[in-house]
């Protein structure tokens, strides 16, 4: 491969193996994720949100390939609405399977 590789998510778990990869095999890479943190020093980082669309245009225009390895768990920024704490989920999902003869009982 001699395009630059641009890894998005190249921040993240899987992401910083498959860019350390690269960088270790000689190739030109790009980072993209929506904040800078712990990347390689050979990989040049762009700023972007994939589900905004915001910094996306700049970092595909500098790359011949595309490792797409971003994700999130996590709402969009503002999305509440069904959205629990760990305590809450172990208190309000988890509670009924603590006790499973009391389930059994009562069905
Ligand atoms: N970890 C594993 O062992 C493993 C194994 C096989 C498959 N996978 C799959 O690989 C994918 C990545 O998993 P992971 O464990 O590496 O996740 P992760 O550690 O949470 O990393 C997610 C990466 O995506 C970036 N990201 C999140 N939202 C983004 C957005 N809106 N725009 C741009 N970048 C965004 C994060 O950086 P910012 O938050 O700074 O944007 C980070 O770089 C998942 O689909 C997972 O199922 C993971």
């Amino acid at each position: 491969m001699t395009s630059p590789v641009l890894v998005t998510g190249g921040t993240g778990r899987l992401g910083r193996s498959v860019v350390a990869r690269l960088v270790e095999a000689g190739q030109e890479v790009r980072v993209l994720a929506r904040r800078q943190r712990d990347t390689q020093p050979q990989a040049t980082f762009f700023t972007g949100d994939l589900r905004r669309g915001d910094g996306i245009d700049p970092a595909v225009r500098a790359a011949g390939v595309i490792i797409h390895c971003a994700t999130s768990t996590l709402p969009p920024p503002g999305h509440t609405e069904g959205v629990r704490t760990w305590d809450q989920f172990l208190a309000e999902e988890l509670a009924e399977h603590r006790d499973p003869a009391a389930r059994v009982k009562s069905a």
